[in-house]
Formats: C-alpha cells, sequence, structure tokens
C-alpha cells in the first residue's frame, strides 16, 4: 500500500498533473474526439478545476482557448459545442464561463455581445422559458445559461427575461425543490439552476425558500456524508456542487428576507460530513475526482467536486462566513461564487468589464414571433 496517500489530504498536486495531463486543453482545443459536442464544456471544467486549485494557466494555452472558442462562436451568435455545430445554450455557458475565467482583453474580445443577445431572443418562449437550442426542448437548464451569459456580458435588456421568473416558480414542486419542467420530479440539477437564475434575475423571493432550504438539506445523506441529487437515489460527488451551491444562495436569499433567525443560522448543512465525502470517497489517488468509488474519474466530477469541495471549505454570504477546512491547510481550495461557479474575482473583473459597455438593443431579426404555419 502506498503510504503516501492518506485520508483527509486534497491531491492537489495529482489533480492539477491529471488536468494538464497529455495537453489536455490542447488536445480539447485541436483535436476531434469523445465528447466532440461538449469541447466548451471540457475547457470549463479544466480551467476552474486549475482556479481552484491555484493553478496558473499558462498565458499560451489560455490564448489558444480564446481562438478555439472564437471557433465554436456562431456566425448568428452564441456558442456550438465543437467548431461548425449548431448553437445552444449550454456549451454558450460554458464558453462565456471559461472566457471570463480567462479574464484577459482577448478573452472578451471573443464574445460578439450583439449576436449573442440575438441568440437569446432567438431561443426565448411566449411564456417566459427558453428552449436549449432552436428546435429543441425547453427545461430550466436553459433559464440559468442564459441568465447567466447575459449578466456577466451585461447585455440584459428590459424585455430579455420578461415572463421568465413566472415560468421558473412553476417549476418549484410539492417536494420544495425544482424539475426541469412544470410537474417534474424535483432534481439538484434542476434545482441549482432554477435558483441561481432567480438570484439573477433577483425574484428569488417568489420562490417558497423554506421549502427548498428544507429539500436541499434532507438531500445531504447522513452515512456518505455526500449529497444525492433525488429523493432515493445514491450519493454522486458532483451534487457536491448543485445542491451544497444552492446552500449560499439560500443563505443570503433567506438574509434578504430580513428572516433573522435563519440568517444568524450558521449551520445549514453539515460541511465536515461533505468534505469527508469528496476526500475520502472522490479522489482518484492517481488525481482526478469521481462520483463515487469505483468510477472513474473525469473532467466533469473533477470540476463539481472541487466546487463542491470548495463551497464546503467557505460557506457564508455577505457578512457571515463559516469557514471549515477539512484536513491540513493545504487542502484549501479557492472559494467559488455560488451563482455562477467562476471565482468571484473573475466575475468581478468581468461584471466591471461589460458595464462600461453599451447594452445591445433587441434588433427585429432577432424577435422571436410565434409559428403560425
Ligand atoms: C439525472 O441523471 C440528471 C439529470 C436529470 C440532469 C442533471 C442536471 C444538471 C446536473 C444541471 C446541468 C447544468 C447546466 C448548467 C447545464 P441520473 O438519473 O443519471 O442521476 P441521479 O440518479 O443522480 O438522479
Ligand atoms: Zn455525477
Amino acid at each position: 500500500m502506498d503510504n503516501s496517500v492518506t485520508p483527509l489530504r486534497c491531491f492537489r498536486e495529482r489533480h492539477a498533473l491529471e488536468l494538464f495531463k497529455d495537453d489536455s486543453v490542447k488536445t480539447v482545443t485541436s483535436v476531434e474526439q469523445c465528447l466532440d459536442a461538449s469541447r466548451p464544456w471540457l475547457c470549463y471544467w479544466i480551467l476552474h478545476s486549475l482556479e481552484l486549485l491555484d493553478e496558473p494557466v499558462p498565458a499560451s494555452i489560455a490564448s489558444d482557448v480564446c481562438k478555439f472558442l472564437a471557433r465554436c462562436q456562431s456566425p448568428t451568435g452564441g456558442f456550438a459545442g465543437g467548431p461548425g455545430q449548431h448553437t445552444h445554450l449550454a456549451p454558450t455557458y460554458a464558453a462565456i464561463n471559461a472566457l471570463c475565467i480567462i479574464g484577459t482583453q482577448e478573452a472578451y474580445d471573443v464574445i460578439d455581445r450583439q449576436k449573442l443577445l440575438d441568440f437569446l431572443y432567438s431561443v426565448k418562449q411566449l411564456d417566459g422559458s427558453f428552449v436549449m437550442h432552436v428546435g429543441g426542448e425547453v427545461d430550466v437548464r436553459s433559464v440559468y445559461c442564459a441568465a447567466s451569459v447575459a449578466s456577466l456580458t451585461n447585455i440584459i435588456t428590459p424585455t430579455l427575461f420578461d415572463g421568465t421568473p413566472s415560468w421558473i416558480i412553476r417549476c418549484q414542486n410539492w417536494e420544495g425543490g425544482l424539475g426541469g419542467m412544470p410537474g417534474l420530479e424535483a432534481h439538484g440539477g434542476y434545482t441549482f439552476c432554477g435558483t441561481a437564475a432567480m438570484v439573477i434575475l433577483g425574484k428569488e423571493h417568489m420562490l417558497d425558500l423554506k421549502s427548498l432550504l428544507h429539500w436541499v438539506a434532507s438531500r445531504q445523506m447522513r452515512f456518505e456524508g455526500g449529497f444525492q441529487g433525488r429523493c432515493n437515489k445514491l450519493v454522486d460527488g458532483c451534487y457536491s456542487f448543485w445542491q451544497a451551491g444552492l446552500l449560499p444562495l439560500l443563505h443570503r436569499a433567506l438574509f434578504k428576507d430580513g428572516d433573522s433567525t435563519l440568517s444568524m443560522m450558521s449551520w445549514m448543512f453539515d460541511q465536515q460530513a461533505l468534505q469527508e465525502y469528496i476526500l475520502l470517497c472522490c479522489q482518484n489517488p492517481a488525481g482526478g475526482l469521481l462520483d463515487k468509488p469505483g468510477k472513474s474519474r473525469d473532467f466533469y466530477h473533477t470540476c463539481y467536486c472541487l466546487s463542491g469541495l470548495s463551497i464546503a471549505q467557505h460557506f457564508g454570504s455577505r457578512d457571515f462566513h463559516h469557514e471549515l477546512i477539512l484536513g491540513a491547510d493545504e487542502n484549501r481550495l479557492a472559494p467559488t461564487h455560488p451563482v455562477y461557479n467562476i471565482c468571484p474575482e473573475k466575475v468581478a473583473q468581468a461584471v466591471e468589464h461589460f458595464h462600461k459597455l453599451p447594452i445591445p438593443v433587441q434588433t427585429e431579426a432577432a424577435i422571436n414571433t410565434p409559428d403560425t404555419s
């Protein structure tokens, strides 16, 4: 047995090596491969994991990512999963997050904000929801992706999110969490998307916040310490972000509501038990993180397990922080912004940059008229 593999240690150097292994970013940006329709996602998962680990990205790699994402941007706005593919809200979200993490002038200049707004209008539905792509499915992920990119790049017009908060609250069901669409089972991924979108739109008080808190707190499993995505399902490391990431949002929202009992409450979830689950059950000792023991590591789980570990270490909102670093101080990750899931200073820098630019106006061509044929 390798005695260097001690519990409660974040194998940060091994994770960083795994993230850089085989020139991962170069491969993502230059070679078609599996997950070929998710290449902006791979850029985001790798870059965000590295920023959480405080690992600098060489300028030449950052510039290669900018050039690659520029090739994923459609001439009609928004980003696709790879060059020449159809524009879709999910890779658009991932691309904008990746560019904001890079945070250089070159990165910001990639984004065609007028065209991005046109794309968002082209996927907006009359009831306030959004489809993931033209002709595609509606679900609450799309609303979050649209609200995230529009707020980061300062292109929110007075009408872009008309009707959206009312549509989102219809996704909250009797369980307390949100489903992908009105009437569906509550799930952590969708609950995060709907709640974070409401926070961006400043309408979180329209949700039933206390039943939401009850639902998400009940998804942390007593035995494992990690979170399940929905009732009666297995714990999975990625919900360390999708579920635990809701708690700072709820903490802030309940504080905003002026509920002093809840706002002063330090304990919303077991920060120590979540860190134990991630450090003991989700690390591949050779680097990379995973869903649960026996599963393989991948960039998605590396990103969301590290994001959840960061949330568990730095839980808090506004003036209240309850920092708890399990194990040695070298386990400390950088904080993440619970709405965008990129580091808070990168959010502030992007907002400052794009707020100096005027909000584009909706062009006639982008108006999504109902299909009457
Ligand atoms: C269930 O998978 C998974 C879903 C129903 C979707 C989850 C949604 C997200 C993770 C949010 C994605 C966010 C963006 C921004 C695109 P499963 O049945 O395999 O897993 P389970 O048993 O854990 O529910
Ligand atoms: Zn997972």
